[in-house]
Protein backbone atom coordinates (compact mmCIF):
# COMPACT_ATOMS: atom_id res chain seq x y z
CA UNK A 1 0.00 0.00 0.00
CA UNK A 2 0.93 3.12 -1.33
CA UNK A 3 0.01 6.54 -0.85
CA UNK A 4 -2.27 7.92 -3.72
CA UNK A 5 -0.48 11.18 -4.37
CA UNK A 6 3.36 9.73 -4.07
CA UNK A 7 1.73 6.78 -7.01
CA UNK A 8 -0.38 9.15 -8.86
CA UNK A 9 2.82 11.28 -9.40
CA UNK A 10 4.80 8.42 -10.53
CA UNK A 11 2.91 7.51 -12.92
CA UNK A 12 3.05 10.73 -15.73
CA UNK A 13 4.17 14.40 -16.01
CA UNK A 14 2.57 16.16 -12.47
CA UNK A 15 4.87 16.91 -9.78
CA UNK A 16 3.52 15.87 -6.32
CA UNK A 17 2.26 19.50 -5.51
CA UNK A 18 -0.05 19.73 -8.71
CA UNK A 19 -1.24 15.61 -7.60
CA UNK A 20 -2.34 16.77 -4.36
CA UNK A 21 -4.03 19.77 -5.89
CA UNK A 22 -5.65 17.61 -8.00
CA UNK A 23 -6.70 15.28 -5.20
CA UNK A 24 -8.29 17.98 -3.27
CA UNK A 25 -10.53 19.08 -6.68
CA UNK A 26 -12.16 16.00 -6.04
CA UNK A 27 -11.03 15.01 -9.55
CA UNK A 28 -9.20 11.15 -8.32
CA UNK A 29 -12.11 8.62 -7.46
CA UNK A 30 -11.02 5.32 -5.82
CA UNK A 31 -13.08 2.44 -6.25
CA UNK A 32 -16.21 4.85 -7.20
CA UNK A 33 -15.72 6.78 -3.96
CA UNK A 34 -14.41 10.35 -3.77
CA UNK A 35 -10.82 11.49 -2.58
CA UNK A 36 -9.64 14.45 -1.32
CA UNK A 37 -7.18 13.38 1.36
CA UNK A 38 -4.02 12.90 -0.55
CA UNK A 39 -2.28 10.92 2.07
CA UNK A 40 -4.90 7.80 1.73
CA UNK A 41 -3.24 4.64 1.05
CA UNK A 42 -4.03 2.30 -1.99
CA UNK A 43 -3.13 -0.56 -3.67
CA UNK A 44 -2.16 -0.14 -6.76
CA UNK A 45 -2.53 -3.62 -8.15
CA UNK A 46 -6.48 -3.96 -6.65
CA UNK A 47 -7.87 -0.33 -6.44
CA UNK A 48 -9.43 1.14 -9.37
CA UNK A 49 -8.11 5.04 -9.74
CA UNK A 50 -9.96 7.40 -11.93
CA UNK A 51 -9.16 10.77 -13.09
CA UNK A 52 -11.79 12.82 -14.38
CA UNK A 53 -13.73 9.65 -14.74
CA UNK A 54 -11.36 8.01 -16.61
CA UNK A 55 -9.42 4.88 -15.36
CA UNK A 56 -5.65 5.04 -15.01
CA UNK A 57 -3.79 2.04 -15.54
CA UNK A 58 -1.21 2.34 -12.49
CA UNK A 59 2.28 0.71 -13.67
CA UNK A 60 5.36 0.51 -11.71
CA UNK A 61 7.79 0.74 -15.06
CA UNK A 62 7.38 2.02 -18.80
CA UNK A 63 8.84 0.84 -21.23
CA UNK A 64 8.85 2.32 -24.74
CA UNK A 65 9.95 1.63 -28.47
CA UNK A 66 11.30 4.39 -29.74
CA UNK A 67 12.40 3.99 -33.97
CA UNK A 68 15.55 6.66 -33.50
CA UNK A 69 15.88 8.97 -36.09
CA UNK A 70 19.57 10.37 -37.56
CA UNK A 71 20.78 13.65 -35.48
CA UNK A 72 19.18 12.87 -31.76
CA UNK A 73 21.59 11.66 -29.12
CA UNK A 74 20.66 8.94 -26.49
CA UNK A 75 20.42 10.48 -23.28
CA UNK A 76 18.06 11.63 -20.87
CA UNK A 77 19.16 15.51 -21.14
CA UNK A 78 21.09 17.60 -23.23
CA UNK A 79 22.19 21.47 -23.70
CA UNK A 80 22.73 21.33 -27.68
CA UNK A 81 20.90 18.25 -28.97
CA UNK A 82 17.76 17.02 -29.30
CA UNK A 83 17.51 13.87 -26.84
CA UNK A 84 15.61 10.13 -27.27
CA UNK A 85 13.49 10.94 -24.25
CA UNK A 86 12.24 14.11 -25.84
CA UNK A 87 10.49 12.03 -28.05
CA UNK A 88 8.49 10.54 -25.96
CA UNK A 89 4.90 12.00 -26.34
CA UNK A 90 3.56 13.65 -22.97
CA UNK A 91 0.78 10.31 -22.91
CA UNK A 92 3.89 8.22 -22.54
CA UNK A 93 5.97 9.87 -20.32
CA UNK A 94 6.93 9.74 -16.80
CA UNK A 95 10.07 10.66 -14.79
CA UNK A 96 12.76 9.23 -14.36
CA UNK A 97 13.05 8.06 -18.06
CA UNK A 98 16.35 6.69 -19.63
CA UNK A 99 17.31 5.26 -22.85
CA UNK A 100 18.32 1.84 -21.69
CA UNK A 101 21.90 1.63 -24.13
CA UNK A 102 22.97 4.02 -26.42
CA UNK A 103 23.02 4.38 -30.40
CA UNK A 104 25.36 6.89 -31.96
CA UNK A 105 23.65 10.68 -33.16
CA UNK A 106 24.08 8.96 -36.49
CA UNK A 107 22.65 5.45 -35.63
CA UNK A 108 18.75 4.99 -36.55
CA UNK A 109 16.38 2.76 -35.22
CA UNK A 110 15.57 0.54 -31.86
CA UNK A 111 15.77 2.19 -28.82
CA UNK A 112 14.05 1.14 -25.85
CA UNK A 113 13.46 4.02 -23.41
CA UNK A 114 12.29 3.31 -19.56
CA UNK A 115 12.61 4.39 -15.72
CA UNK A 116 13.66 0.46 -14.88
CA UNK A 117 17.24 0.35 -14.36
CA UNK A 118 17.48 -3.22 -13.60
CA UNK A 119 15.38 -4.51 -16.54
CA UNK A 120 17.73 -2.17 -18.43
CA UNK A 121 21.04 -3.68 -16.59
CA UNK A 122 19.68 -7.08 -17.62
CA UNK A 123 19.13 -6.52 -21.16
CA UNK A 124 22.49 -4.60 -21.84
CA UNK A 125 24.65 -6.64 -19.41
CA UNK A 126 27.13 -9.10 -21.85
CA UNK A 127 26.93 -12.03 -19.59
CA UNK A 128 22.97 -12.53 -20.22
CA UNK A 129 23.68 -12.96 -23.82
CA UNK A 130 21.15 -10.80 -25.25
CA UNK A 131 21.77 -9.87 -29.04
CA UNK A 132 21.68 -6.74 -30.86
CA UNK A 133 21.03 -6.98 -34.10
CA UNK A 134 22.11 -3.90 -36.70
CA UNK A 135 21.89 -3.50 -40.40
CA UNK A 136 25.33 -1.98 -41.41
CA UNK A 137 25.40 -0.86 -45.08
CA UNK A 138 29.31 -0.70 -45.43
CA UNK A 139 31.69 1.13 -47.83
CA UNK A 140 33.46 -1.80 -48.82
CA UNK A 141 33.12 -5.37 -49.49
CA UNK A 142 33.43 -7.95 -47.05
CA UNK A 143 35.41 -10.91 -47.82
CA UNK A 144 35.00 -14.51 -46.31
CA UNK A 145 38.07 -13.65 -43.69
CA UNK A 146 36.99 -10.04 -42.50
CA UNK A 147 33.89 -12.45 -41.81
CA UNK A 148 35.68 -14.99 -39.78
CA UNK A 149 37.68 -11.93 -37.94
CA UNK A 150 34.53 -10.47 -37.17
CA UNK A 151 32.73 -13.32 -35.91
CA UNK A 152 34.89 -14.67 -33.56
CA UNK A 153 35.41 -11.33 -32.02
CA UNK A 154 38.97 -9.05 -31.74
CA UNK A 155 41.27 -7.37 -29.67
CA UNK A 156 41.90 -4.18 -30.79
CA UNK A 157 45.24 -2.55 -30.88
CA UNK A 158 44.50 -0.42 -28.07
CA UNK A 159 43.91 -3.52 -26.12
CA UNK A 160 39.95 -3.67 -25.99
CA UNK A 161 38.22 -6.78 -26.88
CA UNK A 162 35.14 -7.29 -28.75
CA UNK A 163 33.26 -10.35 -28.18
CA UNK A 164 32.25 -12.00 -30.96
CA UNK A 165 29.53 -11.41 -33.57
CA UNK A 166 26.85 -13.35 -35.75
CA UNK A 167 27.45 -12.25 -39.59
CA UNK A 168 24.98 -12.40 -42.12
CA UNK A 169 25.10 -10.59 -46.10
CA UNK A 170 21.91 -9.67 -46.39
CA UNK A 171 22.63 -7.56 -49.95
CA UNK A 172 26.29 -8.56 -51.30
CA UNK A 173 28.58 -6.42 -53.76
CA UNK A 174 30.65 -3.82 -53.65
CA UNK A 175 28.71 -1.68 -50.88
CA UNK A 176 27.53 -4.68 -48.79
CA UNK A 177 24.28 -4.44 -46.18
CA UNK A 178 25.39 -6.79 -43.42
CA UNK A 179 23.35 -7.96 -40.61
CA UNK A 180 25.46 -8.16 -37.65
CA UNK A 181 24.66 -9.30 -34.29
CA UNK A 182 26.29 -8.34 -30.92
CA UNK A 183 25.42 -9.13 -27.00
CA UNK A 184 27.61 -6.08 -25.34
CA UNK A 185 27.61 -2.04 -26.39
CA UNK A 186 30.84 -0.77 -26.39
CA UNK A 187 31.15 2.54 -27.57
CA UNK A 188 30.90 2.51 -31.87
CA UNK A 189 31.27 -1.00 -31.46
CA UNK A 190 29.80 -1.77 -34.89
CA UNK A 191 32.01 0.61 -36.28
CA UNK A 192 35.02 -0.16 -34.71
CA UNK A 193 34.66 -4.17 -35.47
CA UNK A 194 34.31 -3.14 -39.17
CA UNK A 195 36.85 -0.61 -39.02
CA UNK A 196 39.41 -3.67 -37.60
CA UNK A 197 38.66 -4.88 -40.86
CA UNK A 198 39.87 -2.28 -42.85
CA UNK A 199 35.82 -1.41 -43.81
CA UNK A 200 33.64 1.42 -42.80
CA UNK A 201 30.10 1.58 -41.80
CA UNK A 202 28.05 4.10 -44.12
CA UNK A 203 24.78 4.00 -41.87
CA UNK A 204 23.80 1.78 -39.07
CA UNK A 205 20.25 0.83 -38.18
CA UNK A 206 19.53 -1.26 -34.54
CA UNK A 207 16.35 -3.95 -36.30
CA UNK A 208 16.15 -5.94 -32.96
CA UNK A 209 16.75 -6.20 -29.42
CA UNK A 210 16.87 -9.57 -28.37
CA UNK A 211 13.71 -11.36 -29.88
CA UNK A 212 11.87 -8.20 -30.32
CA UNK A 213 12.02 -6.25 -33.47
CA UNK A 214 11.38 -3.13 -34.00
CA UNK A 215 7.99 -2.41 -34.99
CA UNK A 216 8.23 -1.39 -39.43
CA UNK A 217 4.71 0.92 -38.63
CA UNK A 218 6.98 3.42 -36.70
CA UNK A 219 7.99 6.06 -38.10
CA UNK A 220 11.37 7.31 -37.63
CA UNK A 221 11.13 9.66 -34.70
CA UNK A 222 8.06 7.96 -33.63
CA UNK A 223 7.44 5.97 -30.54
CA UNK A 224 4.83 3.75 -28.42
CA UNK A 225 4.33 1.51 -25.49
CA UNK A 226 6.27 -2.35 -25.60
CA UNK A 227 3.57 -4.53 -24.50
CA UNK A 228 4.14 -7.27 -21.41
CA UNK A 229 4.19 -9.80 -24.42
CA UNK A 230 6.79 -8.06 -26.17
CA UNK A 231 8.98 -7.78 -23.40
CA UNK A 232 8.78 -10.99 -22.44
CA UNK A 233 10.45 -11.52 -26.23
CA UNK A 234 13.90 -8.92 -25.23
CA UNK A 235 14.66 -11.48 -23.26
CA UNK A 236 13.50 -15.00 -23.80
N1 LIG B 1 27.76 0.19 -32.73
C1 LIG B 1 28.14 1.39 -33.22
O1 LIG B 1 29.23 1.54 -33.74
N2 LIG B 1 27.27 2.41 -33.13
C2 LIG B 1 26.05 2.29 -32.59
O2 LIG B 1 25.28 3.27 -32.56
C3 LIG B 1 25.66 1.04 -32.09
C4 LIG B 1 26.54 -0.01 -32.16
Amino acid sequence: MERIDKILASQGNLSRREVKEIIKKGRVHINGVVVTDSAVKIDAEKDAVLLDGVQITLKKHIYIMLNKPQGVVSASESETDKTVVDLVPDSLYRKGLFPAGRLDKDTTGFVLITDDGDFAHRILSPKNHIFKTYLARLSHSLSENDISLISSGITLADGTTLKEAKLEIVEAGDTPLVKIMICEGKYHQVKRMFAAAGNKVVSLHRSKMGGLALDTALKPGECREITPSELEKITE
